[in-house]
């Protein structure tokens, strides 16, 4: 498909969401874990979305599919605006999650028929038990999961296949999106590979447009289109997934990458190595003007006071930071 016929699937505009956290006797603060993030996602591509821990990437998948009511912004779904309960159960039928923790997300004792089975059951997917047997068998086999499989009971498997599990869940309702949120996060480094290459082919065969969240952007560069960088409930960079992992624009994309070893000694080269120091701040206690000033190498008086927006600084390529020129 050309670039130009590939239209958006999701768009979203200043997405917020606020918790309110009790801080005292009957006062509240709000926590902004997700803070005016905008983006959109084209059909059939992925969007990586990546930061550190707690930087509010599982709020943002959360609150895309409305299982969080956003404190604000606008949600787009295939270019319907998606407000009253009718739009979000609509796009409750297009999209579904895959969660991060194969373990915590399956019943242990159900079994595996049963556990792809629900969603099915619940949307009255089928019109008879062997329409229904041979839907759960085709989903097994798209995971490559056999028919052996189906009777046994979701403790009884490996990391890497309870995910292929949770993944054939996912797929039952025959979604066009799925928000992934770091689906291969808890398994070992050593079939994280097989896991995400299994997205890859699943995508190509099923034309699954993927929100794929994951701390480590090495994790997301194959598999993304995009890439969006997150830090305390703001997106600082988003821009085309070559051109972020070659040419990262923000500090904090920076330092993501330069903990990545790089085999092209020219790159190697133009890339400074920045290595961060102290932790993130709390979302409750989010620091004035820039969130990354407290950590950032290049920080002046200016980011102390004012708030970088959020702007498009060569075509497709958006960055968070007001001295974006000066230091690149
Ligand atoms: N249900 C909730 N209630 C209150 N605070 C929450 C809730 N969910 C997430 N948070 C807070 O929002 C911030 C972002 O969390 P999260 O989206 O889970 O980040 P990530 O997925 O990037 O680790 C964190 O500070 C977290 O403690
Ligand atoms: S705005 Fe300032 S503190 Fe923030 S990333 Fe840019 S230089 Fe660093
Ligand atoms: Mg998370």
């Amino acid at each position: 498909m050309s670039k130009n016929s590939v239209k958006p699937l999701v768009e979203v505009e200043n997405l917020k969401k606020h918790f309110d956290i009790n801080t005292g006797f009957l006062s509240t603060k709000p926590l902004k874990a997700v803070d005016d993030v905008s983006f959109s996602i084209n059909k059939g591509e992925t969007l990586g979305l990546v930061g550190e821990s707690g930087c509010g990437k599982t709020t943002v998948g959360r609150t895309l599919l409305h299982l969080y009511k956003p404190t604000g912004g606008r949600i787009w779904y295939d270019g319907r605006e998606i407000r009253t309960k009718e739009d979000i159960s609509y796009l409750r039928r297009k999209a579904s999650m895959v969660f991060q923790d194969p373990y915590s997300s399956l019943n242990p004792r159900m079994t595996v028929s049963d556990i792809i089975g629900e969603p099915l059951d619940v949307q009255k997917k089928y019109t008879n038990k062997n329409e229904r047997r041979d839907r759960i068998l085709e989903l097994m086999n798209y995971v490559g999961l056999n028919s052996e499989h189906a009777s046994r009971y979701a403790h009884e498997f490996s990391g890497g296949q309870r995910q292929r599990i949770g993944i054939a869940r996912a797929l039952a309702v025959d979604p066009e999106l799925l928000v992934c949120d770091e689906p291969v996060s808890a398994l070992d480094v050593s079939i994280q590979a097989q896991v995400i290459n299994m997205f890859v082919e699943l995508q190509e065969k099923l034309g699954l447009t993927y929100l794929f969240i994951a701390h480590d952007i090495l994790v997301v560069r194959h598999i993304s289109d995009s890439i969006a960088v997150m830090y305390l409930g703001k997106m600082v960079e988003l821009s085309d997934a070559d051109e972020i992992y070659n040419r990262p624009l923000h500090p904090y994309s920076k330092s993501l990458l330069s903990a990545v070893p790089i085999p092209d000694p020219k790159t190697a080269r133009e890339r400074k190595r920045i290595v961060l120091s102290g932790d993130i701040p709390s979302p409750l206690n989010a620091p004035s003007g820039c969130p990354f000033r407290t950590r950032c190498p290049y920080a002046t008086e200016e980011c102390a006071t004012s708030m970088p927006q959020f702007e498009e600084v060569s075509k497709g390529h958006y960055v968070a930071c007001h001295r974006v020129n000066e230091i690149n």
